[in-house]
This record gives structure tokens, sequence and C-alpha cells, in this order.
């Protein structure tokens, strides 16, 4: 039952001349009542396959014609290397069974045009049909490379001695604040749906001191932008004894790793969606500049751009800020009344908190958010009360500080977002296999 031959192991010439039986899907069919051609893809490729009534018989024939766009089918046939055909060979058909077959009268929605029309599965049809739409060839490269960048995240902090540690999902306080927090019944009583990892990775810092997860996010964000979900995956990490600028260190290596591990193992689907290579490895191979906050507001204020000093950058000022990097570039020292309280305040200057953004270049913006945390009970208490948070959710995130607190910091870092960068997709929803934003729960 288990399939041995791959359509890619077929085109690359592994096969020449065997025959052989495949499985996979019907991509295209046409023809006549004498001779068929059927496109089969599978996970892997696709190839041509040729059948001829007079030499597989009437019945198989039959079945083959049948076969719709999406049929699967098991196929045996003799492999011809042939340089007309796609991928450089074609498939024989000696004999065929239809596995699962689709009925005329619901033919497979997801058609061509359907496809050209979408630029990239955004109209409504599509995102109806997002189990379906997965199947397409730029979904099917849009996951594969997905994939890669989470075992490239895997890889980068296993090979640094990292533990990976897992933080619950239901919690009783805010992280990023409450704006975007989803509130959930909880037994009679009232639970949110985490926004970060973050606090609970900080209370196993003194045990692990070196932790990192990738692990689901949420965000009630009620903004529908190309880069905001409402789900989202992120990879988090947290360090003892690391600097604001350490932290970065790792920020820029776990990005330029995952940039030239795509190199590696998927250049051919980044080719198949039209990604510009040299853009990644320049990814890959130079140093991220660091500017602070204050001279990316100077450089917006003179390209005329309505910005105040203490404000967040939003994607609107990122998106202009952006346009014109050549590689990812960090940015430190916010203002302290821009974000939230675990920052830890910048000892040369009250006005700013030791943190640092990391935004990605053609006009992308933010991939990273991370920095110091606020690391002593005396400070951490005054910037909860400072921000008018209720202590009580934090009881044991201020524990964490009692006893024997260190300084310490990590980030967390938007794994669609840099899925959606790196692939140059237009939209966030593009690389997630089921997007989920303010209007959409389904399928
Ligand atoms: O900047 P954020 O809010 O930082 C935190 O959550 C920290 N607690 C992380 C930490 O230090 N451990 O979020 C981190 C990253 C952002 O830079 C962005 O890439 C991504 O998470 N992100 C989103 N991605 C998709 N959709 C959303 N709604 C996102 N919100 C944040
Ligand atoms: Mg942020």
């Amino acid at each position: 039952m288990a399939k041995e031959i791959w359509i890619a192991d077929v085109q690359s010439g592994a096969h020449d001349g065997d025959e052989i039986e495949l499985k996979g899907w019907v991509k295209r069919t046409r023809g006549s009542n004498k001779i068929r051609f059927v496109v089969l893809r599978d996970s892997t490729a696709t190839i041509q396959c040729v059948a001829k009534r007079d030499s597989i018989g009437d019945e198989s024939f039959e079945e083959l014609k049948g076969a719709l766009i999406e049929a699967s089918l098991e196929i045996r046939g003799i492999v011809n290397p042939d340089d007309r055909a796609p991928g450089g060979h074609e498939l024989i058909v000696t004999s065929v069974r239809v596995v699962g077959g689709v009925r005329p009268d619901s033919p497979f929605p997801i058609t061509e045009s359907a496809m050209e029309s979408a630029d990239g599965g955004e109209t409504e049809f599509l995102l109806d049909n997002r189990h379906l739409y997965l199947r397409t060839s730029r979904m099917t490269n849009m996951l594969k490379i997905r994939s890669s960048v989470f075992g490239a995240i895997h890889s980068y902090f296993r090979d640094l001695d990292f533990t990976e540690y897992q933080a619950p999902n239901f919690v009783a306080g805010a992280v990023e604040g409450g704006s975007t927090l989803f509130e959930v019944p909880y037994f009679g009583k009232k639970a949110y749906l985490t926004q970060s990892w973050q606090l609970y990775a900080e209370a196993a810092m003194p045990a692990l001191e070196r932790l990192y997860t990738i692990a689901p996010s949420f965000r009630a964000e009620k903004s529908r932008t190309r880069r905001h979900l409402t789900e989202f995956w992120h990879a988090e990490m947290e360090v003892a004894w690391a600097s604001n600028s350490e932290i970065m260190n790792h920020g820029e290596g776990v990005v330029r790793h995952i940039a030239k591990r795509l190199l590696n193992e998927r250049e051919n689907e980044l080719n198949e969606i039209g990604r510009d290579l040299d853009l990644l490895a320049r990814y890959a191979d130079n140093p991220y500049p660091r500017m602070r906050y204050d001279e990316a507001i100077e450089t917006l204020q003179s390209m005329n751009v309505d910005v105040e000093w203490g404000q967040d950058l939003d994607y609107s000022k990122e998106k202009v800020l952006t346009q014109d990097f050549d590689v990812p570039h960090f940015l430190t020292h916010y203002p302290k009344v821009a974000k939230p309280f675990y920052h830890r305040v910048d000892p040369d200057d009250e006005k700013y908190v030791l943190c640092h953004d990391l935004l990605a270049p053609e006009g992308y913006g933010e991939i990273i958010g991370g920095g110091e945390r606020t690391w002593s009970e005396e400070e951490i208490l005054a910037r909860i009360d400072e921000e008018g948070v209720p202590r009580e959710p934090y009881q044991f995130y201020i524990d964490t500080r009692t006893y024997g607190g260190v300084p310490h910091g990590g980030f967390g870092l938007g794994v669609d977002r840099v899925c959606s960068w790196l692939s140059g997709a237009e939209h966030i929803r593009e690389v997630i296999p089921f997007p989920r934003d303010s209007r959409r729960v389904t399928p």
C-alpha cells in the first residue's frame, strides 16, 4: 500500500526505462477517444502520462477518461525520457486504477482561471475553499517553505543548546496590553488566550537559562492588514545573563539561518513562486544594522510622515521606513511610554527602554520584538503600578524577581511574518494553511 516512487525522482531520471507504479492526483486531463494525456501530480512534482486505448484496453481507458481533475489514481507505465515533455519525462501508461473519483456533477471548484484571477489566494471564493486550495502548486510550495522555516528555527536554537519549553495557552493576564486580548469563559471565571509565551518562560529562565518555543499566540486584532492574524505562530526565546545587544545577535542569527536554510532546501519552491533568490542571499550573508528609535523618527519626519516622538510605529510608518532598507534593521531604545511594563528602563536615560524591533526590508516591517526585562523586584513592582496593571495575576512573574532575579531578556519572532516576507507573499494569509482573522474562522 505504501507509496514507493515519487514523481520528483522520476523527473530526476532515477527510473528511466523502468515500468513503475505512480500514485497521485489528476492535475489536468485532455485527449480524444483514442489517446489521453493526464498530468499527474503528487506532493513532489508532476508528470505527463500518455495512455492509448489500443495499448491499455477499453476498460482501463474508459476509467482514465472518467477521471476528472483531482481524482486519485494508481497508474502503471514505462518511464520515457523526452526533452519535449514538461520536466523531461513522460509515463507511457500500461494500466490505470481510479482510487477516489470525482463526480461529474461536482467538479473540483478551484479552476485555473479562478487561480489566475486570485493573485495569491486572496479572493473570498478561494478562502472559502481553502481546504481544496491547499492542493494547488502555489500553496504546496508555500507550505514546504513554511516547514523549512520551522525546521531552521528549531535547529538554530537546539544547536546552541537551548531547551524547548512549553507555556500554557490559557492565562489570567495580558502580556502585550489589554486591547488585543481574547477573553474565554473558564468555568464561571474569565481566562484569556495567551498573546505570548514570554511571562511563563521568564519563570523557567532560572531553571533552564536558555529556552525557546514555537507555539501559537492569539491577538484579537481588529485591523486587517497584510501582516496580522488573530492566531499566529510565535517563535520565542529567553536567555539568562543577557543584554539587549546579545539578544539582538540571536535575532539576527536566527533570521540569517532561516534565509540560508531556505536557499539550501527550497530553491525550487522559491523559484516556482517567483521569488528573487539574490534577495535571500543578501539577507543570509550580511549583518543587520542597528539604529535608535529617535533616528527612525527623524528619518520619517524628514520624509514628511506624520509621526510624533513617543508613538509606537505601526505598519503604515514601518512600511515607509523599510522601503529603502537593503537588509533588516534593528530599531532600539523605544520610549518607555510606547512599550509594556516588562521592558527594562534604560539606566542611562529613563525615557527609554532597552528593547528592539527587527524591521524587514521591502516595506515589510516588524518581524521580531524583544529586549531586556525589568528584572529587579523593586523595579517590576514600580512598573506594574505605574502602568495601572493589577499585581495579582502577575504574582508568579514577580516571584521570579523576588527569588534571585538576574538580568535576562528575549524576543518573539512572528513565524508567519517571516514566511511571508521571505517568500515574497502579498499577504500573510498566503503562508498559513487556515488563516484566522477578525472576519474568518472557517473552514
Ligand atoms: O512585538 P510582540 O508583540 O512581542 C511580544 O509578544 C513579546 N512578548 C515577545 C518576546 O519578547 N518574547 O510580538 C512579537 C512578534 C512581532 O514582532 C510579530 O512578528 C509577531 O510577533 N506578531 C504577529 N504576527 C502575526 N499576526 C499578529 N497579529 C502578530 N502580532 C505579533
Ligand atoms: Mg512588537
